[in-house]
């Protein structure tokens, strides 16, 4: 086999963002650019000769022809094995699995999560530690600085591997596994949920509906819903993996999967619903009727968790990040164990799980998981769920109102501004930034300001700071406004508003969400000038 080295030169755009570097697919096609980013990676994480990496993506549009670039990078670069899923396909959860059952080097994995994919939708690649985890910041940082000086890349010239059949094959001294994907990721799920009690609960006529939104969950959901757990097959929806997600937006929540919210809420729904995103770390779970809170889901498994054969032994603590209501808090302290509040972004929950300090961790984003690995998972969520349910024998809401009645509850929403121009977006959080010393201790109506800030974190593990991680003003009743820019989003800016506020009597327990925040959602647009800096009258996405 010849390696070749190739001749390139930087481009300036490959920082990687909340979660790995992530562009529209016509900017990963530009000559180089794909292969850039991979060598800068390679050139990073100087792995040692014959080192093991897996590889695989969420089957959006360009998956297949990124993985068989990088395989011949990854030959050249001196690796000896690559574990790619089957298709080419690996949820982010499965990924991480992976990199930790075979102790492997590291793994790249291909997504762009819940962005849209296709010809001119989003593509994405990040790469995780030996721990199963996102890279942290210093190593996404010195990927980016390579990315700015990088002169050459080194390549196989070999032939594409054949990724839809199971086997091993070799690019000269490196071997290609292609193996299933789904398999390992269903036998850890087994050994951490009481499937004969899901299955009983399955076969008494509970009824399900998980909507895969064309994403990668299908296949997974497939095998252990249906073939382990005894679903009919109708239980899940949208099951096929496509490249352009059937034109859908594989986001789990009640704008995207509002496919699954209309049979949720229609005549007939079904118990209990779910969803998950294009790469399946995400989860959004309904009750017949009902909608679950991200920040409500996150505390009721925590509340519950004595019920799980995975966490009966206890929880070490809990992280969320900061958006995230506090509602987890709630329930920490009730169990006597440290609530931790880390920056956005799942790769903060990293060091605090290897170290031991939290067993279950959550954002309001649709994310939750556990130590099991090192991402966040869908599926998991929603087996959690299923073994909670089979457990206690009530309705998903009867199970929430009973945990308000309990811990109270925080009311909580995030109103999305998706699209808008930069500079607009930017101007309100400077205009924000600006007023810190006139709203501390402002007075709204009946609410004063206690703290105003830009929140900032010290990991308690390694003492890393991360700094400008949201606008958070809060007031002397402990609710609050926070403002965020996304650092996920490939075109314009997307502000991020989540409101929150705590409401003890449970006579007030059932009230809709918006109609009891109205006075902070009055009180965020008036301080950040956002209808007329933005031109918009109405969020793009409320959750
Ligand atoms: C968003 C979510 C964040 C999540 C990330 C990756 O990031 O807000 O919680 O970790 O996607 O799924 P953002 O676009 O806000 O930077
Ligand atoms: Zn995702």
């Amino acid at each position: 086999m010849q390696i070749r080295t190739i001749a390139t030169a930087p481009y300036t755009d490959q920082k990687p963002g909340t979660s790995g570097l992530r562009k529209r697919v016509p900017v990963f096609q530009q000559a180089r650019y794909l292969e850039n980013f991979a060598q800068s990676i390679f050139d990073t994480i100087a792995a040692p000769p014959d080192a093991t990496l897996v590889l695989g993506g969420d089957g959006r549009y360009y998956n297949r022809e990124a993985i068989q670039i990088i395989l011949k990078m990854a030959a050249a670069n001196g690796f000896g094995r690559v574990l790619v899923g089957q298709g080419g396909i690996l949820s982010t959860p499965a990924a991480s699995c992976l990199i930790r059952k075979y102790r492997t080097h590291g793994g790249i994995i291909l997504s762009a999560s819940h962005n849209p994919g296709g010809p001119d939708g989003d593509f994405g690649i990040k790469y995780n530690t030996a721990n199963g985890g996102p890279a942290p910041e210093k190593i996404t940082d010195a990927i980016f600085a390579q990315s700015k000086k990088i002169a050459q890349y080194r390549i196989a010239d070999a032939a594409d591997v054949e990724l839809d059949r199971t086997g091993d094959y070799e690019i000269g001294d490196m071997t290609v596994s292609v193996i299933d994907p789904v398999e390992a990721y269903a036998e850890l799920m087994e050994s951490l949920f009481d499937f004969a009690a899901i299955r009983a609960l399955l076969a008494s006529g509970f009824r399900i509906k998980f909507d895969a939104m064309h994403a990668v969950t299908g296949p997974y959901a497939r095998e252990i819903f249906v073939n382990r757990l005894g679903a009919p097959a109708d239980s899940i929806m949208n099951a096929v993996p496509l490249p352009d997600f059937g034109g859908g937006h594989p986001d789990p929540n009640l704008t995207y999967a509002h496919e699954l919210v209309e049979v949720l809420y229609g005549d007939g729904a079904p118990d209990f619903g779910a969803a998950s995103d294009g790469d399946g770390d995400r989860n959004m779970i309904l009750g017949k009727h009902f909608f679950v809170t991200p920040s409500d889901s996150l505390a009721i498994l925590a509340a519950n968790a004595h019920l799980v054969p995975g966490y009966q032994q206890g929880l070490a603590g809990i992280a969320r990040s900061m958006p995230t209501s506090a509602a987890a808090d709630r329930v920490a302290k009730a169990l006597g164990i440290p609530c931790y509040e880390t920056p956005t972004g799942w790769k903060f929950f990293g060091n605090l799980m290897d170290a031991g300090k939290v067993t279950l961790c959550g954002e309001e984003s649709f994310g939750t998981g556990s130590d099991h690995i090192r991402e966040k998972d869908g599926l998991w969520a929603v087996l959690f769920w299923l073994n909670i349910l089979a457990v206690r024998k009530q309705s998903v809401e009867a199970i929430v109102f009973e945990h308000w009645a309990r811990f109270g509850r925080n009311v909580y929403s995030r109103h999305d501004y998706e699209d808008i121009p930069a500079d607009a977006a930017n101007g309100v959080m400077k205009l924000l930034q600006d007023r810190f010393a006139e709203l501390r201790g402002a007075q709204f109506g009946h609410l004063r300001v206690k703290v105003c800030d830009d929140f900032s974190y010290t990991d308690p593990v390694d003492g890393s700071v991360s700094t400008g991680q949201g606008v958070r003003i809060i007031f002397t009743d402990d609710s609050r406004i926070v403002f965020r820019l996304s650092g996920t989003g490939t075109g314009g800016a997307t502000l991020r508003i989540y409101l929150e506020s705590f409401e003890p009597d449970v006579s007030k327990h059932h009230l809709d969400a918006q109609q009891a925040l109205a006075t902070l959602i009055s009180i965020a647009l008036q301080i950040s000038e956002l209808r007329k800096r933005t031109g918009r009258e109405q969020p793009t996405v409320i959750t």
